[in-house]
């Protein structure tokens, strides 16, 4: 089968620049990205190309280049899914907040709107492409909802999720470790394996491409996020034994990531892992275990969550008994809101739960972030429902300046490894704070010697004294 026109629902961190990867490299086929949300749409829209809503380094360059030629973005979604030969599904899948399952299973309902839509409007055979993470064997309800239609139409269910991470998103879609595709073994199905393959080899190497049954591929994806959140929370543990023993978990990390079986990536300790993936499909997996009654794996997985919510207290425990066990009226600087560098996105970082923390203790808490809005980080706080809103824009300034961020402050907390927080002019930073001047280093990001001698009092991450 050959692809012609491409629809993709959902326009966000994963729709937006996976549809703009593959228009660019697939200039003979149509790519139309829909959405419910306007604004989403219309900031994809905008003139400006630097004002598309998904900040990732080299992507609008890459949308500027497609844009208007090949690559569309619409709110019209019965129109694309009609005109469309594979349609792909990258809505969002939330943890669920109601129900059954609360707090840990992963709301479908996006999908299941996707599924019956796709449904109703298609007049022609569609190849459907889960993008979206989802609990294994999610492909089943899909094609029930898809094949109960009584319309004549086909449609092959593909599983082909997504790997990139955030703020490297473009080099991760250009090159890829692997691409994944799961498909139904018989003719049908594997003709539309080979139908999504073909596109990939456009810029990809047939070698990377890895194709499977449909449920190892939707559950490999949530395997490969709980083995790499499994690492953040192995070093994060060490990090914390590190501080007790006067070990250094750089040293450490090094250390066991020369050894070829262990590897050096992803021993970064830090004040937690965030993001919108890790926390919500190891709940995800977790909740899926439990429901086949396998309680000793849902137990594994789950205490990878139960270490990060203790790296994110402690950090802001230490923060507050170094502080002479207060920081009430105290102004404490954050460096960093977004849950890593390079992206404007906030979901679950590490620096929302800091800041409730040091806010229910009654901190002022200062931000600077390169990217993230006010209102975002408004949002997410009021989202955590903790306090008013009120309180919350009380609470927290935020500086488009990180020096006044930090002016008067007692501390700083670098909660984001952004680049630019390195070549700060230090001294200045110190002469307009309060003494002792205090910086936690959630990222282990600074040079510790370089600020003691500049008079800081020095704390990062699994440094022993
Ligand atoms: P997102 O929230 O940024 O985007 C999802 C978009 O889907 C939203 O703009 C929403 O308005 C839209 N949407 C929801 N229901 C819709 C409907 N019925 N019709 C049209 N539009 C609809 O989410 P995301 O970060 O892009 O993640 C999408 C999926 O990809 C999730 O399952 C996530 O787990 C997975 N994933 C995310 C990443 C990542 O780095 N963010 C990486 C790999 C996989
Ligand atoms: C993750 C997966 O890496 C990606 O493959 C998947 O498609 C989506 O989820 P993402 O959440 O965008 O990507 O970023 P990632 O680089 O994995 O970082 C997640 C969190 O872990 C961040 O808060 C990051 O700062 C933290 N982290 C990562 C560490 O604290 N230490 C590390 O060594 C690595």
């Amino acid at each position: 089968m050959n692809i012609k026109s491409i629809c993709c629902i959902g326009a966000g961190y994963v729709g937006g620049p996976t549809m703009a990867i593959i228009a660019a490299k697939c200039p003979h086929i149509k790519v139309t990205v829909v959405d419910l949300n306007e604004a989403r749409i219309a900031a994809w829209n905008d003139a400006d190309v630097t004002k598309i809503p998904i900040y990732e380094p080299g992507l609008s360059d890459i949308v500027a280049e497609a844009r208007g030629r090949n690559l569309f973005f619409s709110t019209n979604v019965d129109q694309a899914i009609d005109e469309a030969d594979m349609i792909f599904i990258s809505v969002n899948t939330p943890t669920k907040t109601y129900g059954i399952g609360k707090g840990m299973a992963a709301d479908l309902k996006y999908i299941e709107l996707c599924a019956r839509q796709i449904a109703s409007v298609s007049k022609t055979d569609k190849i459907v492409v889960e993008k979206s993470t989802l609990p294994v064997r999610t492909a089943e309800a899909i094609k029930n909802i898809l094949q109960n239609t009584g319309n004549g139409v086909k449609f092959q269910i593909l599983s082909n999720p997504e790997f990139l991470a955030e703020g490297t998103a473009v080099t991760d879609l250009l090159n890829p470790d692997r691409v994944l595709i799961g498909g139904d073994g018989d003719a049908e199905g594997q003709e539309a394996v080979n139908a999504l393959e073909a596109i990939y080899a456009n810029w990809i190497s047939r070698d990377r491409i890895l194709t499977t049954n449909l449920w190892s591929s939707e559950l490999s994806k949530l395997t490969a996020n709980a083995f790499l959140a499994q690492r953040v929370s192995s070093i994060n543990a060490m990090s914390e034994l590190c501080e007790k023993t006067g070990a250094d978990v750089n040293e450490v990390a090094r250390a066991i990531g020369m050894d070829s079986r262990i590897g050096p990536k992803f021993l970064k300790a830090s004040v937690g892992f965030g993001g919108s993936c890790f926390q919500k499909d190891i709940l995800n997996l977790v909740y899926i275990a439990k429901s086949y009654a396998l309680n000793e794996v849902a137990d594994y997985w789950e205490q990878v969550i139960i270490m990060n919510d203790h790296q994110k207290r402690r950090f802001a425990n230490t923060i507050v008994s170094t502080l002479y066990n207060t920081v009430s009226g105290k102004k404490i600087a954050f460096l960093g809101w977004a849950f890593k560098k390079d992206t404007n996105d906030t979901r679950e970082s590490a620096a929302i739960y800091v800041a409730d923390y040091l806010l229910n203790e009654q901190a002022h808490v200062a931000v600077f972030d390169p990217q993230v809005q006010e209102l975002q980080m408004q949002s997410d706080l009021n989202y955590l429902a903790t306090r008013s809103e009120k309180e919350n824009a009380s609470g927290i300034t935020v500086q488009q300046d990180p020096y006044e961020a930090c002016k008067d402050a007692h501390a700083i907390a670098v909660l984001t490894e952004w680049d630019e927080f390195k070549s700060y002019d230090w001294h200045r930073i110190y002469a307009n704070m309060k003494k002792p001047a205090f910086i936690f280093d959630g990222r282990n990001l600074l040079d510790g010697k370089k600020m003691e001698q500049i008079g800081f009092v020095f704390q990062a991450i699994g440094k022993g004294k």
